[in-house]
């Protein structure tokens, strides 16, 4: 079939949506969409189901690879409800002249703030400490049980100086740490106004308590922290994943916390998910586990679905995307 103007376009929904969001996207647009909040849509019924669209809206569990974009004759537009679109095959839609959306900046403040907050529950063993009360363990007030760590005045490395990575300065400034960073470029101008120092990877690693994983994903950066990374790092320094699994290679990292080569770790992803529940990783008592959660605030995951929306439309209506992926 011939790719062309229909009076009503098509769009594929990859997952259920917010009641008042299919409505919104009703009012321009012809819908299917997959019918449940909880699983991803199959891979056979998605390549079925998006064969004829005009637009995706889709999310990070959905593999918009070459064989979905192949086989989509007639797509213009897809568009990811989150800013990170490594589940997208970018380049090879830039090449068919359909555009690709995310949804930035709805959602920095939302996932900083959940960075910020799993970088405390980690150093303070928050979790554990709740879990270990709920069983019975708490018998008395006692000098040294559940300590952690202090977070004012230590020194936080952020890798990937992006939207989120400034947001966290932000609030680890709010809490009098030292703040240095690892970038692809440099960004010299963000270091006065941030009050933050750039280092070498290999230099920020030996020099962290905190070290925050931040940067975008792609098979380039896959196990960017691996055995090696980990060695450089001091045994007291506190590792927090909120950005992509795939950064991170999990055997090395469940090495470095059972010996007790790093002391703790925070998680918020991993390399499959849902991870499974027998993942030795979750075996861990200085191991602080997330599901994915870094954007779940009602009003950031509502305002996502309608920069979503708003995307699909502008395309299908000929105009500008609000916020495209470009390389
Ligand atoms: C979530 O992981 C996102 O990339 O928005």
């Amino acid at each position: 079939m011939k790719r062309g103007k229909r009076l009503v376009n098509k769009i594929y929904v990859t997952r259920k949506l917010p009641e008042m969001i299919r409505e919104e996207l009703q009012k321009h647009f012809e819908i299917t969409e997959w019918n449940s909040e909880e699983r991803p849509v199959p891979r056979e019924v998605l390549l079925e189901k998006t064969k004829d669209v005009d637009g995706i809206f889709c999310m990070v569990t959905d593999q918009i690879d070459a064989e979905v974009i192949n086989e989509a004759r007639n797509l213009k537009v897809i568009s990811n409800l989150a800013v990170g679109f490594n589940n997208i095959d970018v380049n090879l839609a830039n090449e068919k002249d359909i555009i690709v959306t995310n949804t930035p900046d709805v959602l920095t403040d939302t996932t900083a703030d959940l960075t910020f907050a799993l970088l405390m529950a980690t150093a303070r063993k928050l979790i554990d400490a709740s879990e270990r009360l709920r069983k019975g363990d708490w018998k008395a007030w006692s000098p040294m049980q559940f300590t952690g760590k202090d977070i004012s005045g230590s020194t936080l490395g952020v890798i990937g100086l992006g939207r989120i990575g400034e947001a966290l300065v932000e609030r680890a400034k709010g809490f009098d740490m030292k703040v240095i960073y690892h970038n692809r470029n440099r960004k010299i101008d963000k270091e006065a106004a941030l009050d933050i120092e750039y280092r070498e990877l290999e230099d920020l690693l030996m020099e962290v308590d905190f070290l925050v994983l931040l940067l975008p994903y792609s098979s380039e950066v896959y196990h960017f922290i691996g055995e090696k990374e980990l060695s450089l790092m001091k045994k007291e320094a506190i590792l927090i994943n909120t950005a992509r699994g795939g950064l991170v290679d999990e055997k090395a990292l469940y090495q470095a916390l059972n010996n007790k080569e790093i002391w703790a770790a925070g998680l918020d992803v991993f390399e499959e998910e849902p991870v499974a529940i027998d993942h030795p990783l979750l075996s861990l008592s200085n191991v602080t586990t997330l599901p994915h959660i870094g954007s779940a605030s009602e009003n950031t995951r509502l305002r996502m679905c309608q920069l979503v929306v708003d995307n699909l439309v502008n395309v299908l209506n000929g105009k500008e995307p609000i916020t495209p992926i470009k390389y």
